[in-house]
Order: C-alpha cells, then sequence, then structure tokens
C-alpha cells in the first residue's frame, strides 16, 4: 500500500516500518509488491497475450518488462527520494526553474491515475461479483449446479449491477484510506499475498495437467513472429507501464517515503522480476483451462472469469478454492485502489494546501465514482457508442493503457532528468557494496535517455498507423 508522503500519521508508520528488522523488510518487500501484483497480472495480462498471438509476444513483453519497465520503475523512485516530494510538486518545481510547462506531465499522470482508479473499480467489481457468487453457492443445496451456472452474462447485461459494484468496492477504499486503517489492511495484506501465491500455485499445476497443456506450452513459448502486428509493441509496452504501477506517481510518492539504507535498484529488479513471473504464472494457469473450452474466450477481457470457476468446479473442494482465489485477488485489488487513491489524495493536498485530506478524498472518490459510470455502463446504455469496432470499456483501457500511459513515461523520464542532477541519480543508483550497480549504471540511463524514448514513441507511432490503416485503407 502507498503511504502518503504529506501526513504525519503515515510518516510516523514509515519511521516505525523502517527497516532494522528481518521481519520489517519482508513486510517491505510484500507492500512494494503489493503494489505491482494485481488485476493487471492475473486478470488482463492473459487477454492481452491471448489477443496478441502468444509465444512472440510474451517475449517483447519480457524484454521491455526488463529493460524499460525496470529503468523507469527505479527512476521513479529514486526521482522521489531525492526529491523527498509527491510528482504534482516536482514538476512544478522543475517547471518555475525551466520556466516551461512541464506540470502538464503531472497533471496528465494525475489524470491517468484518476481514470484507472474507475476502471480498477469496475473490473474489482467484477471479482467482487465471483466472490459472493461462491459465498452464495456454498449455502445453497444445489450448490454444484449453482456455481455451474455462474458467468459474465449477469454483469454484461446489468450496467447497474456493475455500477454498484464498483461503487461498494471505491467506499470501501475511501473507508479503510479515511479511517486511517490501512496499518491494518497493510497486517491483511501481508497475510494474504503468500497465501494468494500458494493458491495460485496449487491450481497451476492442476491447470497444467489439463490435456490441452502441451498446445498451450506451445502457444507460449514457440514464438510466432509473424503474429506480431503494428500493434503488438504498443500493447506490450503499455501493458508494462500498467503492470508494474508506472507513470502515475505511485512509485515517486512511494520512493519518498523510503529511507536512504534501502538500495533502490535492488527492490526494482526484485519487484520487477517477481511481477514478471507472476503474470507469466497466472497466462499458465489459465490457458489450459481456456484451450479446454469449446468457445475459448482467449482474446476477451472476460477470459479469467470464464475459464477458473470452470476448473474449480472440476476439482474437489473447488468450490472453497474458488471462494478463496476471489477473495485474495479482491484483497491484491482493494490494495491497488488504495496505492491510487492514495496517490491522488497526497498530490492534491499538496497542491492545495488549503485542502485538508478528507475533502480531497471525498473530491477524488465522488469524481471517480461519476468515472465508473463510463465502464461500467459500457455493454448496455453505451453500447451503441463504438470506436474502431469496439465497445467503449474496450477504447478506455486502450487510450489509457496503450496511448497516454506511454506518453506520461516519456514525461517523466523528461522531469526526472531535469529534477535531479547526475551525480545525485548515479549516487543513487550505485551501491558501494554491489559492484553489478557499478557497471549497470551505464546501462541503467542509456535505456532512459534513448531505448526508451524510442521503443515508446516507435511503438506509438505504429499503433498509430494501424489505426489509420483500419479506418481508411479499408
Ligand atoms: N500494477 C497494478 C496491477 O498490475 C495496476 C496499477 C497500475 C496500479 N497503476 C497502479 C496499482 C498504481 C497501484 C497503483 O494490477
Amino acid at each position: 500500500m502507498m503511504p502518503d508522503a504529506n501526513v504525519s500519521m503515515s510518516q510516523s508508520s514509515t519511521h516505525k516500518r523502517r527497516r532494522g528488522s528481518f521481519r520489517n523488510r519482508i513486510a517491505f518487500y510484500l507492500l512494494a509488491i503489493g503494489s505491482a501484483c494485481g488485476l493487471g497480472n492475473i486478470w488482463r495480462f492473459p487477454y492481452v497475450v491471448g489477443e496478441n498471438g502468444g509465444g512472440a509476444f510474451l517475449l517483447v513483453y519480457i524484454f521491455l518488462s526488463l529493460t524499460i519497465g525496470l529503468s523507469v520503475l527505479i527512476a521513479e523512485l529514486i526521482m522521489g527520494r531525492t526529491n523527498e516530494a509527491s510528482l504534482l510538486k516536482i514538476t512544478r518545481k522543475v517547471s518555475v526553474q525551466n520556466k516551461k510547462s512541464f506540470f502538464w506531465f503531472g497533471r496528465l499522470s494525475l489524470f491517468i491515475s484518476l481514470v484507472i482508479l474507475a476502471y480498477y473499480s469496475v473490473i474489482s467489481g467484477w471479482v467482487l461479483h465471483f466472490l459472493t457468487q461462491f459465498l452464495v453457492g456454498l449455502f445453497r443445496s444445489d450448490r454444484m449446479h449453482y456455481l455451474g451456472n455462474i458467468s459474465m452474462n449477469v454483469l454484461n447485461e446489468n450496467g447497474l449491477l456493475q455500477f454498484a459494484l464498483a461503487s461498494v468496492h471505491l467506499l470501501i477504499c475511501g473507508f479503510i484510506v479515511l479511517r486511517g486503517v490501512t496499518e491494518r489492511f497493510e497486517k491483511i495484506l501481508t497475510a494474504v499475498l503468500p497465501l494468494f501465491g500458494i493458491l495460485v500455485f496449487l491450481i497451476l499445476t492442476r491447470s497444467l495437467s489439463l490435456p490441452s497443456s502441451p498446445e498451450v506450452l506451445r502457444f507460449l513459448f514457440y514464438p510466432d513472429f509473424s503474429k506480431l502486428n503494428l500493434t503488438s509493441l504498443g500493447h506490450a509496452m503499455g501493458h508494462v507501464l500498467f503492470t508494474l504501477s508506472l507513470g502515475m506517481g505511485v512509485l515517486v510518492t512511494f520512493g519518498s517515503y523510503f529511507k536512504e539504507d534501502e538500495h533502490l535498484p535492488t527492490l526494482g529488479v526484485r519487484v520487477t522480476l517477481v511481477d514478471t513471473i507472476i503474470s507469466i504464472v497466472a497466462v499458465l494457469m489459465i490457458f489450459p483451462i481456456a484451450f479446454s473450452i469449446s468457445n475459448k474466450p482467449l482474446t476477451d477481457p472476460s477470459l479469467l472469469f470464464e475459464a477458473l470457476p470452470q476448473l474449480f468446479l472440476k476439482i474437489e473442494y473447488g468450490e472453497y478454492f474458488g471462494l478463496a482465489f476471489f477473495l485474495c485477488l479482491w484483497v491484491a485489488a482493494l490494495n491497488a485502489s488504495i496505492a491510487l487513491l492514495e496517490t491522488l489524495i497526497s498530490n492534491l493536498s499538496d497542491r492545495f494546501q488549503q485542502a485538508n485530506r478528507f475533502s480531497a478524498a471525498w473530491l477524488v472518490i465522488l469524481v471517480t465514482l461519476f468515472l465508473t459510470v463510463f465502464p461500467a455502463f459500457s455493454g448496455t446504455l453505451f453500447k451503441n457508442i463504438k470506436l474502431l469496432n469496439q465497445s467503449l470499456i474496450e477504447n478506455l483501457d486502450s487510450v489509457l493503457i496503450n496511448y497516454l500511459l506511454p506518453i506520461s513515461v516519456l514525461g517523466m523520464i523528461i522531469i526526472f532528468f531535469k529534477s535531479i542532477n547526475e551525480i545525485d541519480y548515479k549516487e543513487k543508483f550505485v551501491n558501494e557494496s554491489s559492484e553489478s550497480s557499478q557497471m549497470l549504471v551505464k546501462n541503467w540511463i542509456w535505456v532512459l535517455k534513448w531505448l526508451a524514448p524510442f521503443l515508446i514513441i516507435l511503438g506509438l507511432i505504429l499503433q498509430f498507423f494501424s489505426v489509420i490503416k483500419n479506418s481508411f485503407l479499408k
């Protein structure tokens, strides 16, 4: 969870959490990893891989994650720590120093956080729906029959239900943040995440024993490069940035509360590795089930929700597994939503000093609630709003993650170099006890200065071409 850099309560909890003991350190890592791992890994990644043709896309994704994702992640953390401020404050400082309007980047990234929070709440609402279905199922005599019938259809046909669930999710986040019970929630999270890991591992082994798994392994590990197209680079880039929570100022705030003795690049490497591994595990867990279903939903956002319950129905005590799985997933989603909410609140109260935390929080919650209307009613009230043959929610996802997020990260890189001088960032990166960091510092800077901007811009241009091709050249 994201502690708020401005709030003394959070700062004192930060001090409490400062290393020292091994236990604290583990909790600390779990928190960092917790903000990266969420619906992006378990829900979004599998269908994005399905949509983009499997193995070749997976390779591009892994490459981008370990180069650009990792470098930007470290840069955001170092930027937060060196400036000891939230993103909006840093961009204003840089703007004043350079007499240029860099603050637009700060605003863009907060705008993205806000809309992503709304979108994320709707998907968390879907998780909540499956969670309650499994819970209700336990109390019914026709349990298996009941669970056999749960599907996305109920949600797809009922925008109001989606909106209601998203609202419940958001209000719970608001409650946790405003009641100052984030510490208690963190404790729950540190218990839930390892449990989630074990659960995923068990489901994975069962799933890989399905007869469809050789076909899945071929699909994922024999890259067919002819499947790559104009949008592949942009989609992989967007997802890397999203899954590592980059481009939204979240890690900047996070970095501002880390203390000097934590080596941020090491933390960055571990978070990136764990996040990438979890994404791959999620794909391996879900695809064998999806491949066994006659009309595979591989390329659809409903993939996770259509596939997993099928497996739970087949295994002994599956209903309990289902319940536990969706509960853990929802806690992870809550954690991510709280991190987004905290960042928005802390930036707002940073910017408008007279605004207290309470009103800032309510403002963010109300605006987000309003924004959830669009994704929630995308399949019902707004079903006729189509662009490029895609529904409102699909367009929202694509514009936010594949276009705006990379642009925001470009801004973040510029702000990074403008807000910190070379000696400072090198010093923060290099750790005397780690020789590799002295060798890697040059590569890190090269990726940030050249590779990341080049591939981000190339990805954007190629996607743009693809839009033009699809809309005019048909
Ligand atoms: N990385 C999160 C996931 O994979 C999603 C996310 C994006 C996020 N930006 C964030 C979470 C900011 C917390 C804060 O699900």
